[in-house]
């Protein structure tokens, strides 16, 4: 009976002692406010769901290259299908690789036909970004 008796005072005092050192750990760390001080970058970032804006998204312009069916009339390689295989094309700069995919007929590839369809201009900006991206890719 007594027994018993110690072991529930000796965790009463137990657990008071570890609230005690708990409560002064708390004081030692922010004497001055009840706040917890947050680093600047965490407070900016804080909040906002956004991605953050990272340029071309080069994968979005793969899946558009297929689901677009350039995929159709192009390979990634140096093969031709009814265009040109388009490995390599970064070196003829963002502006002619745009050009050619909203205007294609305005500069005809040497021994090609304008069969390239028109409807490409009609693309969102920022999925014909992410294709001249990912066209940059192709080696
Ligand atoms: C019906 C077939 C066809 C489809 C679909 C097509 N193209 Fe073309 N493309 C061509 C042909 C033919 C040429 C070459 C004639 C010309 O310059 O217009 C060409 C030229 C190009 C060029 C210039 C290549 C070079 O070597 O200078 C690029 C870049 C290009 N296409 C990208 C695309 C992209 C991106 C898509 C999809 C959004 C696409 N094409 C869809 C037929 C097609």
């Amino acid at each position: 009976m007594f027994k018993r008796l110690n072991v529930v005072v000796i965790f009463v005092l137990a657990a008071f002692a570890m609230f005690a050192v708990a409560a002064c750990a708390d004081g030692e760390d922010n004497p001055f406010g009840t706040t917890t001080p947050v680093p600047a970058g965490e407070v900016a970032d804080s909040g906002s769901s956004e991605p953050a804006s990272s340029g071309p998204d080069i994968g979005n312009g793969e899946s558009k290259f297929t689901g677009l069916g350039c995929s159709g009339c192009h390979t990634t390689g140096t093969d031709k299908l009814i265009g040109p295989g388009l490995a390599g094309i970064s070196s003829k700069g963002d502006d002619y690789i745009r050009e050619s995919i909203t205007d294609p007929g305005s500069e005809l590839v040497d021994g090609y036909s304008n069969l390239m369809p028109t409807s490409f201009g009609d693309l969102p900006a920022s999925d014909l970004d992410d294709l001249v991206a990912y066209l940059n890719t192709l080696n």
